[in-house]
């Protein structure tokens, strides 16, 4: 089947750099872009067309790293940092979830909020529990949400969340034999090194090896954490090497945080391929620092963003991308590292996250189409006609679910609940 969408398009095929075509045409066949135009070509006159006339079509989102079992904390007790905030709020939080039918009303309604607010692919932890990890995935696939979710292992100082070893490998690996889903693949996610055993860290890198699986965890977010990890393995110099001792630092695996991590462990992920999903609101809230990452960026870091719910109080990616910029200024401020410009982190929270998942640069050709179309004509009246980068960047900062028109995600439009 041929589609037309008509409208103002706005997409950064590389860092930094925004392409606009002022009222321009995408041309999808089968949900895959065939091209990009500023006029119509003649042979698809006839075919049908959704006119979004004045309003802008922008790539969607990309939240490369939050917690599903969180989502109910939203907003609420950020005042610890991260060790004590853990075992205060976030473990007894994530308990609840080994009840199934809470689990399935928190994820329907992570799941709808996440595609509304424009987000159309994700990589989440979800808890310990397989049934709710299972409920996750499920509801994620029926709102149009793409991605991978991660059942988390965790069996050391997890308190109430806590399984034992062969629990963890054992359910790890009922959780696998049963993701059947067409959009949403699964991810292992060993929650970080304090909370998995030696022995744990193995069989996931085992694992990992065997059935060909990505990996997430977290990586140098909090200066209390990476002095537990020094601890906790005095042959390891750096903390990015305990998951590289096990298989667990390869092409592929999903770092979230990396505030301290310094040059060498900046230049391992580089060479491995190792993505650092950067989720600047959750790094304020904590306190734990400011992420370096125009340093990653000119390290060849590949760097994405995330909202860390709930670290991060942030569900719509257009207000991590701010957040994003305003780190970059405080970072700017301390040392001089330019900050992030909007067409910058713009790229950030959308190409850089559908590419990890395969996507092309911008609205690529050969491509699914994940996109948002804004209507910004609500948003405070201009006292002059603005130009579409302006209109671009005042979106990226204003959009919320009132001015998301229409969501396409694999191509596909997602009816919205309004
Ligand atoms: N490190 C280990 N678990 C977590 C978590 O749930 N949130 C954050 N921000 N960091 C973590
Ligand atoms: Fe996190």
């Amino acid at each position: 089947m041929t589609q037309i969408l008509h409208g103002h398009i706005l997409h950064t095929p590389q860092f930094g750099r925004l392409e606009v075509i002022p009222d321009g045409y995408i041309v999808l066949e089968e949900g895959g872009i065939a091209g990009l135009y500023n006029t119509l070509p003649k042979k698809y006159a006839a075919m049908p067309l959704e006119d979004y006339s004045d309003c802008l079509i922008m790539q969607s989102f990309a939240d490369m790293h939050l917690h599903a079992p969180q989502y109910p904390m939203l907003g609420m007790g950020m005042d610890l940092p991260l060790l004590d905030w853990l075992n205060t709020y976030t473990f007894c939080t994530e308990a609840r979830f080994q009840d199934t039918l809470y689990a399935r009303r928190v994820c329907r309604q992570l799941a709808e909020d996440l595609i509304s607010s424009g987000t159309t692919r994700v990589s989440v932890f979800s808890s310990r529990h397989t049934d709710a990890t299972l409920i996750l995935m499920e509801e994620l696939e029926r709102a149009g949400v793409t991605g991978f979710v991660g059942k988390v292992n965790m069996d050391r100082s997890g308190g109430p969340v806590q399984e034992s070893t062969d629990e963890s490998v054992s359910e790890t690996r009922r959780w696998l034999e049963n993701c059947r889903f067409a959009h949403v693949k699964p991810i292992l996610t060993p929650r970080f090194t304090p909370c998995c055993t030696d022995t744990l860290l193995k069989e996931l890198g085992r694992l990992a090896a065997e059935q060909n699986l990505p990996v997430q965890s977290h990586l140098s977010e909090n200066t209390g954490e990476i002095a537990l990890v020094k601890e906790l393995h005095p042959d390891c110099h750096q903390y990015w090497e305990t998951y590289h001792k096990y298989g667990l630092w390869k092409k592929g695996t999903l770092m979230a945080h990396c505030v301290h991590s310094g040059r060498e462990e900046q230049e391992a992920m580089a060479e491995y391929g190792v993505t650092a999903v950067h989720c600047p609101a959750s790094n304020v809230n904590l306190c734990s620092g400011t992420a370096p990452v125009r340093e990653l960026l000119n390290r060849g870091v590949h760097v994405a963003l995330g909202s860390d719910i709930a670290g991060g109080d942030l569900l719509a990616m257009n207000r991590v991308i701010v957040m994003s910029i305003r780190a970059s200024k405080i970072v700017q401020i301390a040392t001089g590292a330019p900050f992030l410009t909007v067409p910058e982190a713009y790229w950030l929270g959308t190409t850089a996250g559908h590419q990890y998942f395969g996507g092309g640069a911008g609205f690529q050709a050969g491509c699914k189409l994940h996109a948002v179309v804004v209507d910004d004509s609500a948003m405070p009246e201009p006292a002059r006609k603005l130009d579409l980068t302006e209109r671009f960047e005042r979106s990226v900062y204003l959009m919320d679910k009132r001015h998301i028109k229409a969501v396409y995600s694999e191509g596909r439009k997602i009816s919205l609940q309004k």
